[in-house]
C-alpha cells in the first residue's frame, strides 16, 4: 500500500487482493469471538477527524482501531475548535503534535484529506471528501460482493441514483472496473456528472436497465450537496421513476446501498427490509475491511522503511 489512502486509484489490483484477503482471513471472524480484540496495533495512535456527519464510517473506524488495540481519539468538528474558527491546517498541525500514526479524515471539501497529508507525518485515510472519493466504502463493497458472488470478473452492476454528488459512485466506478466488473449508471440526466461517459461506464435513464445486471447499487439523494438547486424536476417524479422496489428485481439479483437509506426515496420499504439486500453485510464488512486498511497501511510502510534503511549496527528495543 501507499503511505496514504486518498483515492481508490492509490490501490493497485495487488493491493486490493491483499487487503481483501487480510480482511477475510484475519479480521472477519474476530467479530464472532467472545473477546473481540487483538494486540496488533498496541502502542499506535489513530485520530478519527470528522467534519461531516457519519454513523457507519465513524463507528467502524473507531471500533476497528480499538479492536486492533490502538489508542483511538475521535474528533468531531462541531465539538472541536474548528467551530471556533481554527483553520484546517492549524487543526492538523495541532493533532500532529501528538505524533499519531494514522489520521482518518472526513471533510466536506474535495481534496481536504490530501491537504492534511501535506501537513502531518501520519498516514492519512480519506473517509469521504465532499463529492470526491470514499475509497474504504469501495473496498467494503467489493468485499461484500466477493462474499456473495465469488469471482467478480464480468459481473454487471448498475449504480442508481444521485451519481453527480456521490463520492461513493466516484470510488466505486473505478474500483468495480478494477475488479473486472461492467458498470452501468442509471439516473436522470440532472443527476449525472458532465462527461459521465468518460468514466468508462454505460449511461441509462431508466430502471428498465436493471433487467441486464446482476447487482443493483443504490445511492442516496445527497440533498445536503444540492444547495437549493433543482437537479430533478420534482422529488415526487424522481421517486416514481427511480425508487427501486422488489418488483424491479429478478431472482438472484442482489442490492447494495452504502447507507444511510432514505426509505421511500431511492429504495422501497419492503426492499429495505428484505434479504435481497446486502446492506447489513456491508456494515459488517466495513469493520473487517477497515481493520485491514489500518493494519496494512502501518505494516507495509514499516516494511518499506526496513528495506531502505540498510544494515543495522545497533538493535533498538
Ligand atoms: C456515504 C457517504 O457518506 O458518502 N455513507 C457512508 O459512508 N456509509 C453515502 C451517503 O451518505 O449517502
Amino acid at each position: 500500500m501507499n503511505r496514504h489512502l486518498l483515492s481508490i486509484n492509490d490501490l493497485s489490483r495487488a493491493d486490493f487482493d491483499s487487503l481483501l484477503a487480510t480482511a477475510e482471513k484475519d479480521f472477519l471472524e474476530l467479530s464472532q469471538r467472545d473477546i473481540k480484540k487483538v494486540p496488533t496495533l498496541r502502542g499506535r495512535t489513530i485520530i478519527d477527524l470528522f467534519y461531516e456527519k457519519s454513523t457507519r464510517t465513524s463507528t467502524s473506524f473507531e471500533l476497528a482501531g480499538k479492536r486492533l488495540s490502538a489508542d483511538v481519539i475521535n474528533v468531531k468538528a462541531d465539538s472541536s475548535s474548528a467551530g471556533k474558527g481554527e483553520s484546517l491546517k492549524d487543526t492538523v498541525l495541532t493533532l500532529n503534535a501528538y505524533r499519531p500514526d494514522i489520521i482518518v479524515a472526513r471533510h466536506p471539501h474535495v481534496g481536504a484529506p490530501a491537504f492534511m497529508a501535506a501537513h502531518t507525518a501520519a498516514h492519512v485515510i480519506n473517509a469521504g471528501d465532499g463529492m470526491g472519493e470514499h475509497p474504504t466504502q469501495c473496498l467494503l463493497d467489493v468485499f461484500s460482493l466477493k462474499q456473495a458472488y465469488g469471482d467478480l470478473r464480468g459481473l454487471r452492476v448498475a449504480i442508481v441514483g444521485d451519481i453527480l454528488h456521490s463520492r461513493v459512485a466516484r470510488s466505486n466506478i473505478a474500483g468495480f472496473q478494477k475488479m473486472g466488473m461492467q458498470v452501468a449508471l442509471v439516473a436522470p440526466p440532472g443527476l449525472l456528472p458532465r462527461r459521465a461517459e468518460a468514466l468508462g461506464a454505460a449511461i441509462f435513464h431508466s430502471l428498465d436497465e436493471l433487467a441486464n445486471v446482476e447487482v443493483v447499487y443504490l445511492l442516496r439523494m445527497q440533498k445536503e450537496r444540492h444547495e437549493g438547486a433543482n437537479f430533478v424536476p420534482s422529488l415526487r417524479e424522481y421517486i416514481s421513476h427511480f425508487c427501486v422496489g422488489r418488483r424491479h428485481l429478478r431472482e438472484g439479483q442482489r442490492v447494495l446501498h452504502p447507507g444511510p437509506v432514505n426509505r421511500g426515496v431511492e429504495i422501497e420499504n419492503e426492499l429495505a427490509d428484505s434479504s435481497e439486500n446486502l446492506i447489513l453485510q456491508q456494515v459488517e464488512a466495513g469493520l473487517a475491511v477497515r481493520m485491514a486498511v489500518l493494519y496494512r497501511i502501518i505494516i507495509d510502510s514499516a516494511a518499506v522503511a526496513k528495506e531502505t534503511s540498510g544494515p543495522r549496527l545497533t538493535t533498538r528495543v
